[in-house]
């Protein structure tokens, strides 16, 4: 039976091995997905060589390792390269192969949307975005969208300077100011929360919506709560949106399918299943 997994500090929370399991069983594949904890503090790349002397055939990199297992590596495809960071790592022909599929598998979160619900369409990739935050998120993100097509990236962030530490990722970043993010939102068709605002304990992310077109796509990578306020303003204002559930399954996706070969199917079934483990942890939590 082949190993694969999730690496963090802590990783105990982590929804992973519940998505890659569902994708495991449905495709009667003989390989298990386990939590990997790795101590910050911790040679990095001999515990990455110790799991591929124990069966594993890949894993997952959460917070705080990404930068690490970047740094680890033997090889890196474009998008890790890119964000210095890796998301997705396979153990391969004794070498360390690793990928990021964090930005990927946002803007396919966003096009399956589409698909599902006729979210906004993909008219989003033509015209401006605007980007709250500067963090990890932030980073996978806009080069995805850069990726993707589209023509501008506005991005601000409480503090400026972390901002304009991103404006290298791509040519089509333009950093504004965090007070002047209402204004900046007119005439982008998509709007991407990246911050912690809104999350279960966090302040509310303030974001006055009216300067958006009708045809925007609002879209959050918060999960918890899976309707953030932002998510709930944009849809009484008749704004199309996409959940922070969108991010988390489809970069899954996209490393599944690195790991197998064949790319899962991100169902209504997987979703409701995802849905009912973060409720239960919340009501465990309260
Ligand atoms: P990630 O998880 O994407 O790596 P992070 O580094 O934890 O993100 O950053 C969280 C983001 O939320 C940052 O953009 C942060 O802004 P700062 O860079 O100014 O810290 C943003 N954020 C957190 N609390 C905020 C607040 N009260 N107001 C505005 N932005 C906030």
């Amino acid at each position: 039976m082949s190993r694969v997994g999730i690496i963090g500090w802590p990783v105990s929370h982590s929804r992973s091995p519940l998505i890659h399991n569902h994708w495991l069983a449905a495709h009667n594949i003989k390989a298990h997905y386990e939590r990997c904890p790795i101590d910050p503090v911790a040679d990095f790349r001999a515990a990455l060589q110790g799991m591929a002397a124990d069966g594993f055939i890949g894993a997952n990199v959460t917070i705080p390792h990404k930068e690490n297992a970047f740094a680890a590596m033997d090889y890196v495809d474009g998008a890790a390269q890119k964000l210095g960071a890796v998301n997705t790592i396979s153990f391969r022909d004794g070498a360390l192969h690793g990928s990021n599929t964090d930005g990927a598998g946002f803007v396919a979160g966003l096009k399956a949307a589409h698909a599902d619900k006729g979210a906004g369409g993909d008219d989003w990739t033509a015209h401006p975005a605007l980007v709250l935050g500067a963090g990890g998120a932030a980073r996978a993100i806009i080069v995805a969208l850069h990726e993707a097509g589209v023509p501008q990236i506005r991005l601000v962030n409480r503090t400026k300077e972390r901002a304009d530490a991103l404006q290298g990722l791509s040519s089509r970043v333009s950093v504004g100011a965090w007070a002047a993010r209402a204004e900046l939102a007119a005439d982008c068709h998509l709007l991407v929360n990246t911050t912690s605002l809104g999350m279960q304990g966090a302040a509310a992310l303030d974001m006055p919506l009216h300067h958006l077109p009708q045809a925007a796509l609002v879209s959050d990578i918060v999960y918890t709560p899976l309707k953030t306020d932002l998510l709930l303003k944009a849809q009484a204002a008749g704004l199309a949106t996409v959940d922070g559930l969108g991010m988390l399954l489809h970069q899954a996706a996209l490393a599944f399918e690195i790991w197998f070969g064949v790319r899962p199917a991100v169902s209504d079934v997987l979703r409701h299943l995802l849905l009912d483990d973060l409720h239960a942890k919340s009501v465990e939590d309260d």
